[in-house]
């Protein structure tokens, strides 16, 4: 790439009071590639999966770099495994990294999960129970990471569907804890919030009320399906009306956060996706001139 890169970087800073702005963003799939750069679409950024990225050459890169010629992008991995008790995979870390010096993102993203034990992926991001001790292990692993990349990373809860008897706080407790011991950021997903709290019966306001604010550097709205008593975070539905009440809820209360549509299965045409996007502009827009009146909500 020989042009500058667009970027939203501004003198807007990296501490804890000025969370950076990008506006409203879609998950970037392959369905899509060529749509994005036929069509230009008015989206302010774009999320790419980290783990699709990784391989040298071929296809997926080819359109990476294409259309990150056009917009700002973050990347968002699933195999950090931060919260496991295998050794952190410095392979893993090193294609992260090349990958960010090729991008150059506005940020990098994982869970606040496990995936996998004793070399084994057991493909989920599994939740951790919320002790002391796990805190103190999984905040240790992201300082490390964000040593060995140069930069602080974005923690996101996960949807669950088992606890541990040993847990001893909410797991926004846990997530706070992590995320200032680690000196990390936060990746909010309002769908897991809503899933985790009808799954688990706890209130979701809860669960936003408390979130350290400062920490939130972005959003991620979703659907997910129903499974007799339990929601599952299938990420194959449109955003359900309880996650937008929710969403809401969470722009009241954080203000301007930057916001992505992520959608992962039984993936509609771009034009559905740009409804959607639309829709959380607006909703964020009138919720924030409400909460502050004076505000210009925009990236
Ligand atoms: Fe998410």
């Amino acid at each position: 790439m020989n042009a500058p890169l667009p970027s939203c970087h501004d003198a807007r800073g990296d501490g804890p009071a000025r969370r950076p702005f990008l506006g409203f963003g879609l998950g970037l799939r392959p369905e899509h590639y060529a749509a994005v750069l036929e069509t230009r679409p008015a989206v302010d950024w774009f999320e790419v999966i980290s783990e699709n990225y990784l391989v040298d050459g071929g296809k997926p890169l080819h359109f990476l770099d294409r259309i990150r010629e056009h917009y700002p992008m973050v990347m968002h991995g699933v195999s950090l495994s931060i919260g496991s008790s295998d050794p952190l995979d410095l392979d893993y870390l090193a294609g992260l990294k090349r990958l960010a010096g090729r991008i150059q993102p506005e940020w990098i993203s994982d869970h606040l999960c496990w995936t996998g034990i004793d070399g084994r992926n057991l493909h989920d991001l599994l939740p951790l129970p919320y002790t002391e001790e796990a805190i103190a292990h999984v905040a240790g692993r992201v300082s490390r990471v964000q040593d060995y990349l140069g930069r602080r990373i974005l923690l996101e809860n996960v949807s669950s569907y088992v606890t541990y008897t040993d847990s001893r706080v909410p797991e926004w407790e846990f997530l706070t804890a992590v995320a200032e011991r680690a000196d990390c950021w936060i990746l909010l997903d309002v769908n897991n919030v809503h899933v985790s709290a009808h799954n688990h019966g706890f209130d979701a306001l809860d669960y936003l009320g408390g979130v350290p604010s400062e920490r939130v550097r972005q959003i991620h709205l979703a659907g997910h399906s129903h499974n007799g008593s339990l929601l599952i975070d299938t990420h194959d539905h449109p955003v359900p009306d309880p996650v937008w009440e929710l969403y809401v809820e969470a722009i009241a209360r954080l203000g301007p956060v930057s916001t992505m549509i992520e959608r992962d299965d039984d993936i509609p045409p771009l034009a559905v996706l740009l409804d959607e996007l639309a829709r959380a502009r607006a909703l964020a827009t009138s919720t924030d001139r409400r909460r502050s009146p004076s505000r210009v909500f925009k990236a």
